[in-house]
């Protein structure tokens, strides 16, 4: 699936002299590598404000935490995401409503949000409510396999019924969507972005890594607080945070890496271009989805950074043992919808809830991407694919 030995090779000098550093100074906590970091990628996204912490966990806690939202608040969310998108909006006592895909996306649809808002809530005291009369607070959309979601519908609900907007950008690091005024990155649109720097992801750590940003100036200065337990100064602590900080070695490593996202990023996309044009040489795109590109020729530069390739097929399962036998590492994300998770049972969803959802769950199926993948590699995938439904 993902073959991050080679990026390291080419990048193991600088990599080692950074750490090096941070050894030699004995500074491993809110140092100058996590300064550098965060001034260097708050410029790369357009935001003033970036602030690391542990993981995109912590980044979604953390920013759920700031924001004050907690029990008897709900929060608008998208049915097919990683567990922590819906997780964290659980683990601070508020209550996650899903919210059906666009299927062809995957992406948290805006149809299927104002159908729900117009549908089942009500307005009160210039509150929206959901169907239990609890407030709604805030959407989580989630920008998944590296394409935004929607964003200008999304904010324009969010706008219309007072809802705060705290992105999920952990697959999306650069991802870009055509908003009204030019292209945005992803994280930036809503009212908080959460990013995630998991070693698999497009901007990778050498362990757990994650990143907030906000325009807001209070507001970052709460998110810097609450990475450290809601402290300032040392032992006065004014709201309850965690230890949410991303340590000085991982910030290092970072440093080194962020110069070169926006050219890895352009080689997943020919790396999805190759994957297109094998797959319509085999004549299998009747057979099988692809991704789509919604913003490709919308004037952007990365409308699409492949964090996954993910094609769909019903004959998924069957496809990914086949693959397997032939030993190319596929795999499946999500194979169950958030409101499929036994952890989630207690919000009383049933199976036929989120349609589009569970056919995605059932469908998907990702295949090996990253910069390095070598043209030969990705043929060996698809011939391997056409092999299956001949
Ligand atoms: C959509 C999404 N949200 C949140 C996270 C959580 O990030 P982390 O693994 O850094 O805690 C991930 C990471 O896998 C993710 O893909």
């Amino acid at each position: 699936m993902l073959d991050l030995s080679e990026q390291y090779r080419s990048l193991a000098e600088p990599i080692r002299n950074e750490i090096e550093q941070v050894l030699a100074s004995q500074r491993f906590i809110l140092g100058p590598k996590l300064e550098e970091f965060e001034q260097s990628i708050a410029s790369y996204l357009g935001v003033p404000h970036a602030i690391g912490v542990s993981s995109g966990t912590d980044a979604l806690l953390a920013a759920l935490m700031a924001l004050g939202i907690g029990a008897g608040d709900t929060v608008l969310t998208t049915a097919y995401s990683f567990f922590a998108t819906a997780g964290c909006v659980a683990r601070v006592g508020a209550t996650p409503r899903f919210v059906d895909i666009d299927p062809e996306t995957y992406n948290l649809s805006p149809t299927a949000l104002k159908h729900y808002i117009d549908k089942f809530c009500k307005r009160s005291g210039g509150k929206l409510l959901d169907q239990n009369d609890q407030p709604i607070c805030a959407i989580v959309p989630s920008h998944l396999f590296g394409l935004c979601c929607e964003m200008d519908e999304i904010m324009e609900l969010a706008r219309e019924h007072h809802l705060l907007v705290i992105e999920d950008a952990a697959q999306a690091i650069g991802a870009e969507y055509p908003g009204p005024n030019g292209a945005a990155n992803a994280g930036t649109m809503g009212d908080v972005g959460c990013f995630s720097f998991y070693p698999s992801k497009n901007l990778g750590a050498a362990g757990d890594a994650g990143l907030i940003v906000c325009r807001n100036d209070k507001l970052a200065k709460r998110l810097r607080l609450c990475r450290q337990h809601g402290m300032e100064p040392r032992y006065e602590h004014h709201f309850i945070g965690g230890n949410f900080r991303l340590d000085e070695i991982q910030a290092a490593i970072l440093n080194v890496k962020l110069p070169h996202l926006n050219g890895w990023s352009a080689a997943r996309r020919a790396a999805a271009d190759i994957y297109r044009e094998e797959f319509a040489r085999s004549r299998l795109t009747d057979r099988i989805g692809l991704p789509v590109e919604p913003f490709r020729s919308r004037g952007l530069t990365n409308h699409h950074i492949y964090h996954q390739y993910v094609i769909r097929t019903r004959q998924r399962d069957e496809l990914h043992a086949h693959l397997a036998r032939r030993e190319i590492d596929t795999a499946i994300y999500y194979p169950l919808g958030l409101h499929e998770q036994e952890c989630f049972q207690y919000l009383g969803y049933k199976p036929g809830d989120f349609p589009e959802t569970e056919r995605a769950a059932r469908e998907s199926l990702a295949l090996p991407i990253y910069p390095e993948i070598q043209p030969e590699a990705q043929r060996f995938v698809v011939n391997a694919i056409v092999e299956f439904f001949k």
